[in-house]
């Protein structure tokens, strides 16, 4: 063959792959294991493959938050045992993860975030959902093999004067998710079980959270998850800025409209859509003489489409939940119904997009399923399934196992 030739063929045989990316997922798993992930997609046509698994946070991992310009994952422990454990991870190259700090906690953590210190990353913030309370850490986490209870910097414990409506506001607050707002300066937390958005004024120097006034939701509306929207894409700039919450026990996603006054955040609920076409939400599940009614897990953001996920609405099967689609009116912030897709998962309690916003990762936490999703950038609708496998045991219908949360190591 001639070399030019042999160049020609060479380049040929290159064009296939520059089509054909690998992304790497990181995935948590009710029975204590962490999974990293590695997805070869050629179009539509992907396949998932486990490629390292390791522990490290605790009994019972219920949530992971990656930071890509420190490489560094942070996992808490829902453990209901009265004490838990968190991590610290660095991830390798490779998507694996090695522990670089843990520390025992309280337990019943779901959710945490850091903040403060020169470079947002001095403290951590969690939540615990039965305790009721808000607790803080000084980093770092402590290295090596003695890793006593870390003290906490901060503890809040919020209380609730009356049970609110539903069954599962009866026994109190139950805070549900540490969020900052765009501009780091305020941390935002969900209450389901008291129906309000506590809002916290950081002082980025000591660390300390200052109790600002709380957002009210609807009575029975059991906030969960948040996140931020500006009408230009930059969530830096206050003006139009939006947060959107998903409510777990109205099934619904409320807009508020922020204000940044003197020394305190404020939100002025907006909008209140549900979650299900027309408001019909399915009805629950009788199960061994109990009822189990759907319940919205989260809520994301891709330019000006939202996105929430249902629990047990069993929309597209015996076992299949489903997506909600909306757009957000780039001039007012309302937030309009598009479609429901098959979330390709039973269960679905974590989902989030990839940088490019091409592709959704959906974790099934009865299905303990990894689902990688299509996304249209234009129409923003959710596409044909790319690819999708089993991760560790499979969940129990009703109980808290299986597959946790999902995320991409972008
Ligand atoms: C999808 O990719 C796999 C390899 O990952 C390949 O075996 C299969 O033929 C492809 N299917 C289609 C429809 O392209
Ligand atoms: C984790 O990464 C940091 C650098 O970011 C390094 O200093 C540290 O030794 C690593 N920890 C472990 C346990 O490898
Ligand atoms: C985003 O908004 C902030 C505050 O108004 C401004 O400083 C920044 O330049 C904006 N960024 C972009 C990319 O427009
Ligand atoms: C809150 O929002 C409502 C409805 O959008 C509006 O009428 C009201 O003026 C707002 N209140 C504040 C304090 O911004
Ligand atoms: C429906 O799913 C439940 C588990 O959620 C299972 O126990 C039951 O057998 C399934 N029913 C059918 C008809 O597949």
């Amino acid at each position: 063959m001639s070399p030019i030739i042999c160049a020609l063929f060479a380049r040929l045989a290159l064009v296939p792959t520059a089509f054909a990316a690998t992304s790497t997922l990181l995935v948590s798993h009710f029975s204590g294991a962490l999974f990293t992930l590695s997805l070869n997609a050629q179009g539509n046509n992907g396949s998932l493959a486990i490629t390292s698994a390791t522990g490290g946070c605790g009994t019972t991992p219920t949530w992971l938050q990656y930071y890509a310009d420190t490489k560094k994952l942070y996992c808490w422990d829902e453990s209901w045992q009265g004490y838990g454990t968190m991590a610290e991870y660095n991830v390798s190259s490779d998507g694996s993860l090695i522990v670089n700090g843990q520390a025992k906690t309280s337990g019943n953590d779901v959710h945490g975030v850091l903040y403060g210190g020169p470079s947002g990353r001095s403290y951590m913030a969690t939540v615990e959902y039965t305790p009721s309370t808000l607790t803080t850490y000084a980093l770092p986490l402590k290295a090596g093999p003695d890793r006593p209870y870390t003290v906490p910097h901060q503890m809040e414990t919020f209380y609730m004067a009356s049970p609110g409506p539903n069954d599962r506001q009866k026994d109190g607050p139950h805070p549900h998710q540490a969020l900052l707002d765009p501009t780091g300066k305020f941390l935002i937390v969900p209450d389901l079980g008291a129906d309000v958005i506590h809002i916290f004024a950081i002082n980025a120097a000591s660390g300390h959270l200052n109790a600002c006034p709380d957002a009210q939701t609807a009575p029975g509306d059991g906030p969960r998850h948040g996140e931020w929207w500006s009408p230009k894409g930059n969530t830096s700039s206050p003006d139009g800025l939006r947060l959107y919450t998903v409510n777990e026990l109205g099934n619904s996603v409320t807009g508020w409209s922020v204000t940044y006054g003197a020394g305190c955040l404020s939100l002025n609920r907006t909008q209140t859509i549900s979650t299900f076409a027309g408001g019909k939400i399915p009805a629950a599940t009788v199960y061994e003489g109990a009822s189990y009614p759907a319940k919205a897990a989260e809520v994301h953001i891709v330019g000006n489409f939202l996105y929430a996920a249902n629990r047990n609405d069993k929309l597209f099967g015996n076992q299949t939940d489903s997506l909600a689609t909306y757009s957000i009116d780039p001039a007012t912030g309302t937030v309009s119904w598009i479609e429901a897709t098959s979330a390709h998962a039973f269960y679905p309690r974590s989902f989030n997009f990839n940088k490019a916003g091409t592709m959704v990762a959906v974790g099934g936490q009865t299905s303990s399923t990894i689902s990688i999703i299509a996304r249209d950038s234009v129409s923003g609708k959710l596409g044909p399934l790319i690819a999708s496998m089993q991760v560790g045991t499979q969940g129990t219908y009703t109980n808290e196992d299986g597959l946790s949360s999902v995320v991409w190591v972008e």
